[in-house]
């Protein structure tokens, strides 16, 4: 389960950035649906290089970036972003020490027997109505898009879409109060589901 995108780390922020314009698309989901404040504190989960964790810091007071790629992780060593390595499964930090944690393109490369922990070690982490942010994208449907999964399964290994719904509902379960499910304009095939403790 961990590592598997140390192999693909030369090529990572080439491809999301000038082929898939996703790092782009996510900053833009953030600004239109997550409020952060000049005083939070936010992990960023399964965070990669840190193209996403870099913008939250310019909006926040400190911001932690959290992945098990020893290699993507090496990309994302630039000030005031915090490296850590570690995997969602187990998250290297304090009960209720976080305001924020952003969950981007992460769930669907842990099989789904750990969403459960991945969602209560959230929970755990993030303090009194503290916000979980995950972002993912819609199970494949079209030829170009399951082409598009049978790419990334050779590259990275097997993914684990979740539906909007299924996916919102697992979070319910955890105990988050309030849960939603968005599906952004301007990018079809990602949704949101925002969680407050
Ligand atoms: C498609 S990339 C997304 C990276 C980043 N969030 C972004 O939007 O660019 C998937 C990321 O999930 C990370 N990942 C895989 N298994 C993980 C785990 N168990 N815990 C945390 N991150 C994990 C990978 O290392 C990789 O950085």
């Amino acid at each position: 389960m961990l590592g598997s995108f140390d192999k693909i780390a030369f090529l990572y922020d080439w491809v999301e950035q000038r082929i898939l314009k996703d790092h782009q698309g996510s900053v833009h989901i953030l600004q239109t649906y997550l409020d952060v404040e000049k005083d939070d504190i936010i992990i960023d989960l399964g965070g990669g290089t840190g193209y996403v964790a870099r913008y939250l810091a310019t909006q926040a007071k400190q911001v932690l970036l959290i992945d098990p790629s020893k290699n993507l992780l090496s990309k994302g060593k630039k000030s005031p972003v915090h490296p850590v390595r570690g995997s969602a499964t187990k998250i290297p930090c304090n009960s209720s020490s976080v305001s924020i944690i952003v969950l981007i393109s992460v769930l669907h490369h842990i099989p789904k027997t750990y969403h459960e922990q991945v969602l209560s070690e959230c929970k755990r982490v993030l303090d009194k109505h503290g916000v979980l942010c995950i972002i993912e994208a819609i199970p494949p449907e079209s030829l170009l898009q399951k082409l598009f999964i049978h790419i990334e399964h050779v590259l990275v290994g097997k993914t684990f879409h979740r539906h909007p719904n299924e996916l919102r509902n697992e979070v319910k379960k955890t105990g988050f109060q309030s849960v939603e499910a968005i599906f952004p304009k301007d990018h079809d095939w990602k949704y949101v589901i925002k969680a407050i403790d």
